[in-house]
């Protein structure tokens, strides 16, 4: 049984798919109703409600699972010591291996979401517990997210420069490596940064958006406290903004660049070209 935290997100939903094709017994920890009908619909096997920040619902959670694949939550401020509270629940429920979904490059100290993952991977090296760290680079799926806005006004409003460049990667290819790390043998000790196989700016995104699927689109800056305005309306609170806006400012002044070469070692196969999955998921 594997027992996966964040199960109803993004990157969980991902793994329930990947892991239900492979028929492996997976257990959902989840915070509703709602989102343990997402995460059957996806394949889990059986799912266990619970808050994160509580260490006897992470522990009870785990209980009869040999392993947990730890999905942290997304920009919490606490999430340092989530990670490191799953760490203790791991060991006190008895549980045999762990595997953390970090980010690549968790060493980056003014991004404050990347340095806590790196404080959690820290912790979990100094642990008794067999682990390993994936650290996947941005996903190609977040684009998702402006799809309506691109595809109605013809336009990718972004808060940073549109021009630095990331590596974005497959959420397929990286829900697929994490299947194959969870039911084969040999992973224990390891940490494998995932990025995607081209380098790429929001704008040569947009270029290949028109040639493939023959959409136009031009990007525009968004002033931050424009940005900053929209995300307090949304609900967000202030340290989150602040996080988001550390990263932000980072893409400002430096490029967010990786190599593909780990993920098509663990994939078995090229990964994912950003061509292929506009093909696929727009
Ligand atoms: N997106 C990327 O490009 C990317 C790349 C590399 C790594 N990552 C990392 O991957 C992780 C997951 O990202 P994601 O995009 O999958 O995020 P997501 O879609 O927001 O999923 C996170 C899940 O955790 C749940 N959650 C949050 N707080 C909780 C709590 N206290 N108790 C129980 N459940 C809780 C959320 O539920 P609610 O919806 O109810 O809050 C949600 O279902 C993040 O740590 C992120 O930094 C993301």
């Amino acid at each position: 049984m594997i027992l996966i935290t964040g199960a109803a997100g993004k990157t969980g939903l991902a793994l329930l798919r990947s892991l239900h094709k492979q028929g492996t017994q997976t257990r959902a920890f989840v915070r509703s109703k709602k989102q343990a009908k997402q995460v059957e619909e996806a394949g889990a096997s059986e799912f266990v409600l619970g808050n994160l920040e509580l260490e006897n619902d992470l522990i009870s959670a785990m209980r009869g699972a040999e392993t947990v694949y730890f999905i942290p939550p997304n920009i919490h401020p606490k999430e340092d010591e989530i990670g490191k509270s799953a760490i203790v629940a791991a060991l006190r429920a008895g549980v045999n291996s762990f595997v953390y979904h970090s980010v690549l490059y968790p060493q980056i100290e003014a991004m404050p979401h990347h340095w806590r993952k790196l404080r959690v991977e820290e912790a979990l090296i100094q642990s008794s517990l067999n682990f390993t760290i994936l650290q996947p680079a941005n996903y190609m799926q977040n684009i998702l997210a402006y799809r309506t806005g691109i595809n109605q006004d013809g336009v990718w409003r972004l808060p940073y420069t549109p021009e630095a460049r990331t590596s974005p990667v497959d959420l397929k290819d990286v829900a697929d490596t994490a299947t194959k790390v969870l039911l084969n043998s040999g992973h224990h000790g390891a940490i494998y940064p995932l990025a995607g196989p081209e380098l790429l700016s929001s704008i040569e995104m947009l270029d290949q958006l028109g040639t493939v699927m023959k959409i136009n689109a031009s990007v525009e800056r968004l002033g931050i406290s424009k940005w900053e305005e929209s995300a307090l309306s949304a609900g967000l609170d202030m340290q989150r903004i602040d996080t988001l806006k550390s990263m932000f400012a980072y893409y400002d002044s430096h490029d967010f660049s990786g190599n593909s070469k780990v993920l098509e070692m663990l994939l078995g196969k090229p990964p994912t070209l950003f061509e292929a999955f506009l093909k696929r998921e727009w």
